[in-house]
């Protein structure tokens, strides 16, 4: 591979081009894609509107780099490989020659169903090949693909397709996860009857349930690809997209409101996606790769999709889940497929751990060579298992820290170029400039990569600590929040002026290494996945007996961190006595069943301060099961509560 760095002193050099050199730097990168035509400016940008423009002028498309330029030397060499949920159905493999034929068939479905260049199309369907056909076909026309992750409820998918007014929508019957079916077209119905934008809905048959068809709006997937058979294929040329064009929106959760649709463009997306697939992974042609990660979340569309593919890879798609139909399925996967790479989460690495070693036992695991964590802190244990029983030591482990809002891995070692520390993402990636800052804003010194030197070799000396800012765009950066780009500088932008703020906290240590600590606002990390603690308490709100409610994360040995409700409830609802399970539907019915609480605890009253502000400390330290030291409390309106808190503990 061009780009492929292989030693850890041209990582040292490559890092040290990339800060001094930075336009330098990425357009030597850039000239290994295939352009429509070169770009007339590298990058012009400014972090207080924010702004931020890589490769202006540059025409492209993203699926020609996907898919068209390896089909001379690769046509026939498996692009995706897709192992269904069930092990007994037959598996799919498709070359990039019959990859790129399905997602030039799937452009003229769309442009037959209406849609233009700069639509948003909601895309809502399980882990089946089509959804990487869709979302490849939407960038091959310049449309803009919405992707919904499954566990998310009718509510949120029409809040979804409100913001960003999506024409139409992409679905299935349903799809299998587990021994489970879900139901994604009745969702889609629900979601349907609360908004009014969409006009057209093409609906895949994967399950072969019945679904409801609604007359002039809905369409069957198939036979929509007969009409495209029987026209004939039009015009397969890419769309002239460019370089600054939306790519993509995908909604996450912050610390306030509702989830905000971060918005990717083309061209540093594409370069950044797929530069950091091959070094972080060591990517070698021929190569099997398996990134677990639903395509319903950025892991997905980046190193499942987007960046495998520019990097002529296999990528492997798994429809079902760890534990089914028993805990050994990731490791047949393994050894069937002879996977090379493995790139999964904490969580799924911890409940495996809690099955123990037999799982594994008779499984040829030989052929890995690198194994990846991403989503959440990697606790030492966790690490350890991972590298003795799945890697049998011999696989480097990349600790890949990067956020939905940076499009790409920002922190980590580069397979076998870099050293691995347990629970340490490590190093930055070239390009990328973190440093840490106090509550004041102020940089932590020893902490900045670019100014204090990037790596110190057995450098002993303290640890710092802060929370980790970004201070120079990279080519992936979010551009802006759909809609609301004031709401992307007041989030990302505003905290610490000149900088991107991440929302984590992290420590640096003498070597240079980053660790990352975890969230340092009212976001939970509940099994990789991001929820606001103030998106879980509206919807626990909207029980018609609640009156109030304060939600907090606690430590949970499988999830990570666990969803901890204390609710109060009305005159009437405390008569009648509420169900705790009734409020936890409530939040399952509101936002889906990823962000189903843990624990509930019904309480008199919260603790707030004169000013009314709920102290979220306590019940921080509460839920951890903390229950001394829980600091100043003299300042509550009735420090009363704080003990039936306590007593109440669950
Ligand atoms: C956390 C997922 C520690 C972090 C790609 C971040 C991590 C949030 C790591 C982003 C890691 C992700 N070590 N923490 N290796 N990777 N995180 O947007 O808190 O779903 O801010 O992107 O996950 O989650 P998101």
């Amino acid at each position: 591979m061009p780009f492929q760095i292989n030693s850890f002193e041209q990582y040292l050099s490559e890092y040290q081009k990339s800060i001094d050199q930075p336009e330098n730097f990425w357009s030597g990168i850039a000239e290994h894609f295939t352009w429509k035509k070169k770009w007339d400016k590298v990058l012009e940008w400014n972090f207080k509107e924010p702004s931020v423009k890589w490769f202006q002028g540059g025409k492209l498309n993203i699926t020609e780099n996907c898919l068209d330029r390896h089909l001379m030397e690769k046509a026939n060499d498996p692009a995706i490989i897709w192992e269904p949920n069930d092990p007994k159905e037959k598996n799919r493999i498709l070359s990039y020659k019959e990859l790129h034929g399905e997602v030039c068939r799937f452009v003229q479905v769309l442009k037959n169903n209406s849609v233009k260049k700069g639509d948003r199309i909601c895309i809502y369907m399980p882990m089946v090949p089509e959804l990487a056909v869709a979302v490849l076909a939407c960038a091959r026309m310049g449309a803009i693909h919405s992707v919904i992750f499954g566990g998310y409820s009718a509510q949120s998918i029409a809040d979804r397709i409100e913001d960003a007014s999506c024409s139409l929508v992409l679905t299935a019957d349903g799809g299998n996860r587990g021994g489970k079916d879900i139901l994604l077209k009745d969702t889609i119905d629900e979601a349907l009857q609360k908004t009014g934008h969409v006009k057209k809905v093409i609906v895949l048959k994967r399950l072969g349930n019945k679904v409801n068809m609604v007359d002039g709006r809905d369409v069957w997937w198939h036979d929509e690809i007969k009409k495209v058979e029987s026209q004939g294929l039009k015009d397969t040329t890419a769309e002239a997209m460019d370089a600054e064009d939306i790519l993509f929106i995908l909604y996450t959760s912050g610390s306030t409101g509702k989830p905000k649709g971060v918005v990717h463009t083309v061209a540093g997306y594409m370069i950044y996606t797929t530069y950091s697939f091959v070094n972080v992974f060591q990517y070698k042609p021929g190569q099997i790769y398996f990134c677990t990660a639903d395509i319903g979340w950025i892991t997905g569309h980046s190193y499942t999709v987007y960046g495998p593919l520019c990097a002529g890879a296999t990528t492997l798609m798994f429809e079902g889940i760890p534990s089914w139909p028993d805990p050994g399925r990731f490791w047949d996967i393994v050894d069937k497929y002879k996977v090379n790479i493995l790139y999964t989460a904490p969580t799924a690495i911890r409940s495996l751990m809690g099955f123990g070693t037999d799982p594994i036992k008779n499984k040829d695991l030989s052929s890995l060579r690198v194994l990846g964590t991403v989503g959440e802190p990697i606790n030492e244990e966790a690490w350890h298992w991972y590298d003795e029983h799945i890697g049998k030591h011999k696989c480097p482990i990349v600790d890949t820290w990067w956020q939905t809002e940076t499009g790409g891995i920002m922190i980590s070692n580069l397979a076998g170029i870099s050293k691995g520390k347990p629970s340490y993402a490590t190093l930055p990636l070239p390009g990328v400039i973190p440093l840490l800052v106090d509550e004041n804003g102020h940089p932590v010194p020893g902490s900045d990569a670019a100014k204090d030197g990037v790596f110190h070799k057995g450098a002993s000396g303290p640890t710092v600590s802060g929370n980790l800012c970004i201070r120079f765009p990279w080519p992936s950066i979010i551009r802006t929040t759909y809609g609301d780009h004031e709401r992307c500088r007041v989030n990302y932008f505003a905290t610490y002026p000149g900088m991107y703020f991440t929302g984590d906290g992290a420590l640096r240590d003498a070597e240079g290494n980053y660790r990352i600590t975890g969230r340092v606002d009212d976001v939970l990390n509940v099994s990789g996945h991001r929820i606001g603690t103030a998106e879980v308490e509206n919807a626990i709100n909207m029980h018609p007996e609640v009156v109030e409610s304060a939600v907090v994360g606690y430590p949970h040995d499988i999830k990570g961190q666990g969803i901890y409700a204390f609710v109060t409830l009305g005159k009437e609802g405390q008569e009648k006595g509420v169900k705790k399970e009734s409020v936890v539907s409530e939040v399952v019915r509101v936002i889906g069943v990823i962000a189903r609480p843990d624990k509930i605890q019904f309480v008199t009253g919260l603790p707030k301060t004169r000013s009314g502000k709920i102290m979220r400390r306590i019940l921080r330290k509460i839920a951890e099961g903390e229950m001394e030291n829980l600091g100043d409390i003299s300042t509550l309106v009735d420090p009363a509560v704080v003990e039936e808190i306590k007593k109440g503990k669950v």
